[in-house]
């Protein structure tokens, strides 16, 4: 066989290379090494051939082929690390995450305005020094009536209109039961506030048959009815943020205050002019008070002679509606979300 000459040598080392940088990706590269290195490849092909010169052209061709094949071997595993790397990057920038896009919301909620202006009511009669009190929501005869001067077939359990339960519990209609609670365990000298719900057979346009109630109770030596007048006063023109909100006191009747009386504010919605909210009388009733009657304090073993104290329990919803100015108090609990919604 023929001598191979160093050109022939060289043209094929540059071919080989060319094939090798048209190789674009990892599966390209893989056949061009097959082709050049593998069992069949050119370069391996070539070593066999060299079996058929003559010793001394072996060893010089030898020579030179063997370094082409290193020096394709360093190329290839130069260019496979290319390759990968680039694969990588291409992986990558398919797989991004725009941590910049806005997330998909969990909607975050809020507080009902029932509960919020609870809290408001409680917030200010704490600051004012009194304590909060808590009772049972289904109640007994005795606290929820007979205790507070209703004895059985008193005729103000009508104005109750009561859900009585089995054996003899009920529903409670107010929180003035809290006030038994209390002074049954604490005695006097009392100073008391009590919030939570009630419930009753009722249900209009200023009616729900559960609604919240704030209860006050002061009991000691000398509380007296300029005292409750002038606490509720400043808490209604504190709550309206009016300091010369018009505030009037009525005579009435509860069977567990003697005297008693209605506080009415002057119609936040019409100013007094008279409208549907206030049935055309210009105020609107916001709460009952007194002076805690006698027989309510026996009833909790204090002596009427030596101790005496004011009581007076306002409804939450009431006072919502007129803050927030909503026309149907029962909208309150129709779990309508745009109408929540709109108290944020
Ligand atoms: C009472 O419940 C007395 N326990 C209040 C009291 C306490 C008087 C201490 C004296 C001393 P009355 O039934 O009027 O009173 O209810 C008080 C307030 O609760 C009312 O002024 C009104 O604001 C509210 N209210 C009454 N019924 C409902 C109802 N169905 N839905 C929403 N609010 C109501
Ligand atoms: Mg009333």
């Amino acid at each position: 066989m023929q001598a191979i000459s160093t050109e022939e040598l060289s043209s094929f080392k540059e071919q080989c290379l060319r094939e090798l940088e048209k190789a674009s990706n990892l599966e390209m590269l893989e056949a061009v090494r097959v082709g050049l290195l593998g069992r069949k490849g050119a370069v391996t092909q070539r070593l066999h051939a060299l079996g058929d010169l003559a010793p001394e052209q072996r060893r010089q061709a030898g020579a030179v082929l063997n370094a082409i094949k290193a020096e394709l071997q360093e190329a290839i595993a130069l260019r496979r690390a290319a390759l990968e790397a680039q694969a990588l990057q291409e992986k990558m920038r398919e797989a991004a995450l725009d941590v910049t896009l806005p997330g998909r919301g969990g909607g975050v909620g809020m507080l009902h305005p029932v509960r919020t202006t609870l809290w408001r009511i409680s917030d200010y009669f704490v600051s004012r020094g009194f304590v909060m009190a808590e009772g049972p929501e289904v109640e007994d005869d005795f606290h929820n009536f007979a205790a507070l001067n209703m004895p059985a077939d008193h005729p103000a359990r009508a104005m109750h209109d009561t859900f009585y339960l089995e054996n003899g519990f009920v529903l409670r209609t107010h929180t003035s039961p809290v006030q038994i609670r209390y002074l049954e365990s604490h005695g006097s000298p009392a100073r008391i506030i009590a919030a939570g719900r009630v419930f009753r057979r009722d249900s209009d346009l200023t009616h729900t048959p559960m609604f919240h109630q704030v209860e006050g109770l002061v009991v000691d030596q000398q509380a007296n009815m300029a005292d409750l007048f002038g606490e509720l006063e400043a808490f209604l023109r504190h709550f309206f943020e009016d300091v010369n909100l018009d505030v009037r006191f009525r005579p009435s009747y509860f069977p567990f205050t003697e005297p008693s009386a209605e506080v009415d504010v002057r119609c936040v919605a019409c100013g007094g002019k008279g409208c549907r909210i206030c049935k055309q009388s210009g105020w609107l009733e916001v709460l009952g008070c007194g002076m805690v009657h006698p027989n309510v304090l026996s009833h909790v073993g204090l002596c009427a002679d030596r101790h005496q104290g004011y009581a007076f329990g306002l409804g939450v919803e009431r006072l919502a509606m007129l803050v927030y100015a909503v026309s149907d108090l029962r909208a309150f609990y129709e779990n309508d979300l745009l109408f929540l919604a709109s108290f944020r």
